[in-house]
């Protein structure tokens, strides 16, 4: 056989499987999961996009697309299989304390509200995308250490994520005893060894809750007031002008002093009237103007 005629029998098979992802149906998709989730998939995504369209299809015994795209869009009946279609889009890869530099940054931020604060309050986290909750606890560790020996403040971390069994596996808390390493070891007493897993202390995981959020319907979302806002290695799958509209709007989710630390590099010429970036080179955060 030659390779024309093999090339046209793998296409041949592939459209008796599913039908034919041919440029409209490949638009059709991109466009639907851009304006519903803001990711944007590049052209070399393509095969990627097919392969995970591919496996649910498969899952539910639909052969082609079209009526793929008729089934995940239904009105009454949609959600459920477009929350299994996100959960198999989105990357989840994420770590404990991922970008050390941005959680020694928050250290002394924390350090600095204690001394500031001579009456009882509670520094507010979120952390936006939080994938598993490695973030979200990370963050916790943090704060629950730096407060420790402060009991007028107390601490609270909501950990948010578009995936529903991104936040299933966050709400359970355990983890693979090699995510361990990740933690540095001034926070080993943060968690259990149980054989070949870990899990989170329950005096921590008592003080993190996680939710459904979609990053786009931030206007319908209720979380403000914030200390913290931590966004890192979401926006970068988001177009520029997107990633802009977005941080626009986690600022106005500060409270006055808060602030909002993003992944280096993952907003450029950005600038918001209530905030001032903060001076360095490793981190990329900004904090609210006081007055
Ligand atoms: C690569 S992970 C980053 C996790 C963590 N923030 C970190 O830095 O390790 C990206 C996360 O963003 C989530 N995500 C993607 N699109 C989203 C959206 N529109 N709204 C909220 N979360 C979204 C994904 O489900 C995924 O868990």
């Amino acid at each position: 056989m030659s390779s024309q005629d093999e090339a046209h029998s793998d296409k041949r098979l592939q459209h008796s499987m599913h039908g034919q992802f041919d440029d409209h149906s490949y638009e059709q998709w991109r466009a639907l999961i851009e304006q519903r989730t803001g990711l944007q998939l590049a052209d070399h995504l393509r095969s990627y996009l097919q392969g995970g369209l591919n496996r649910r299809m498969k899952l539910l015994n639909i052969d082609d697309y079209e009526s793929y795209l008729e089934y995940v869009t239904d009105e009454r009946n949609g959600f459920k299989e477009w929350s299994e279609l996100v959960d198999t889009l989105t990357v989840q890869e994420t770590q404990f304390f991922r970008h050390p530099d941005s959680f020694t940054y928050l250290e002394s931020y924390i350090d600095e509200l204690i001394c500031q604060n001579d009456r009882a309050r509670s520094i507010e986290i979120w952390s936006v995308g939080c994938s598993s909750g490695e973030e979200s606890y990370s963050l916790a560790m943090l704060a629950d250490k730096s407060l420790s020996a402060v009991d007028r403040i107390g601490y609270g971390v909501i950990g948010t994520d578009i995936s529903l069994s991104a936040i299933s596996s966050a709400k359970a808390g355990n983890y693979k005893a090699r995510k361990a390493e990740w933690i540095p070891e001034t926070y080993q007493d943060s968690y259990d060894k149980l054989d070949n897993k870990i899990k989170i202390k329950q005096s921590i995981a008592d003080r993190v809750c996680f939710a459904r959020v979609n990053i786009l319907d931030l206007d319908r979302v209720p979380i403000r007031d914030m200390d913290i806002i931590f966004c890192q290695n979401l926006l970068i799958y988001l177009r520029k002008w997107r990633r802009k509209e977005v941080v626009n709007r986690l600022a106005e989710r500060l409270k006055i002093g808060g602030v909002l630390v993003l992944g280096l590099g993952e907003v450029t010429d950005w600038s918001h009237p209530k905030l001032r970036q903060v001076d360095s080179r490793n981190v990329l955060a900004f904090e609210r103007f006081k007055a």
